[in-house]
């Protein structure tokens, strides 16, 4: 198959090719498409055949359930079988936007859709061009991230390019994404709200718009958790560059003398290192590459430009990582949830 790429920004909306790829997704074919976070890979979420697909496009497990898109807020009564007070708040104080609600879902989405759950995953993006294409598609897109099963979301179309290319109808070129994590995930199906991805929407921004106590999964603190997380794609070893990555923490700089002792060490075996660091310390390490994810303390700019940092350390065949640490306010919460996860959840403490 030959993808189609098109250029299709907020700012230039290109009218007619929203309107072929929204054709594109009612004949049950596959259009990658920019929000608000990262790419996602789109296929009509209410047809069997079109989450098969992404399925295999993506060489991601079936039980692995997608978000549908939605873009407007009646459509949230027709996929849900019930929606509790809870969620209406929440949507209306944070749609468009990075938040998706796990609700009990209705007989119109195939079970193909949520991976054989009776939840369904909903979400309405902040992205107008994502906007247009669910309506033009009939307004109920699936669409997980636009990523081979495995590889960090694509926060560029290029990244939808390297790992779809040849295997979807279309890709929308919206340019790079805005938040560059995946949206936070809250399950509103049990007694109390239960963070199951975090993201930009924090814990205590839900907690503070529910005026209710808002929990966090345990299973995304640590590896090693008797439970197994609630968001299936969260069992998964996602985000994961080729290269082995470490991350390191402390005081900064107990963590530069054990990163270039470590540098040392690796150069002596042979291996291509990498660096993720911020602006303030990049002139501290000599490697093959070295990456700062931005100013210390703007987590918003480290989350935004993470997932491009691992792509690129592919590319270079960079075989060894070290990442410092990040502070975790607000998103920088999410950052570290996603670099661990990157890790294998391997740390090195050095204080
Ligand atoms: O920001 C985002 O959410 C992006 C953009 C494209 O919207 N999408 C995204 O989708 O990150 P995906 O498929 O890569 O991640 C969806 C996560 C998975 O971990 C999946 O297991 C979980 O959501 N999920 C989906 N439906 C669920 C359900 N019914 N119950 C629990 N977890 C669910
Ligand atoms: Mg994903």
């Amino acid at each position: 198959m030959v993808t189609k790429h098109v250029i299709a920004t907020e700012e230039h909306m290109d009218i007619e090719a929203i309107r072929e790829a929204g054709e594109i997704l009612r004949n049950g074919g596959l259009v990658a498409f920019p929000t608000e976070t990262v790419y996602g890979l789109g296929g009509d979420a209410l047809q069997k055949r079109s989450s098969e697909k992404i399925y295999a496009a993506k060489g991601r497990p079936s039980d692995n359930p997608l978000i549908v898109h939605i873009c407007q807020w009646d459509a949230l009564n027709k996929i849900a079988k019930r929606v509790p007070e809870a969620a209406k708040r929440l949507a209306k104080r944070f749609w468009p936007g990075p938040l998706t609600m796990i609700l009990e879902k209705a007989e119109i989405v195939p079970p193909e859709t949520t991976g054989g759950l009776d939840t369904v995953a909903v979400r309405m993006p902040a992205h107008k061009v994502a906007l247009r294409l669910i309506e033009a598609a009939g307004g109920y897109i699936a669409a997980p991230s636009a990523n081979t099963s495995g590889r960090p979301s694509p926060t560029l179309a290029e990244h939808v390019a390297e790992d779809l290319d040849g295997k979807i109808e279309m890709i929308l070129d919206g340019g790079p994404t805005g938040i560059g994590l995946e949206s936070t995930i809250v399950d509103l199906t049990g007694d109390m709200p239960v963070i199951l991805r975090p993201g930009y929407i924090t814990q205590e921004m839900l907690s503070q718009a529910l005026e209710t106590k808002v929990e966090l999964d345990q299973t995304l603190l640590k590896e090693d958790s008797a439970q197994t997380p609630k968001a299936p794609g969260m069992k998964y070893r996602h985000y994961a560059p080729r290269g082995e990555l470490t991350v390191v923490s402390g005081n900064e700089g107990s963590v530069i003398a054990a990163i270039n002792g470590l540098i040392r060490e690796k150069h002596q075996a042979g291996e291509r290192v990498g660096i993720i660091c911020t602006d303030e310390t990049r002139i501290c390490y000599e490697a093959e590459c070295i990456a700062s994810a931005g100013a210390r303390g703007s987590e918003e700019e480290i989350a935004r430009r993470l997932y491009a940092i691992l792509r690129r350390f592919d590319k270079e065949q960079i075989t060894t990582i070290y990442s410092e640490a990040f502070p975790q306010q607000g998103i920088g919460q999410a950052v570290m949830n996603r670099l661990l996860k990157a890790a294998g959840y391997r740390i090195l403490e050095t204080e």
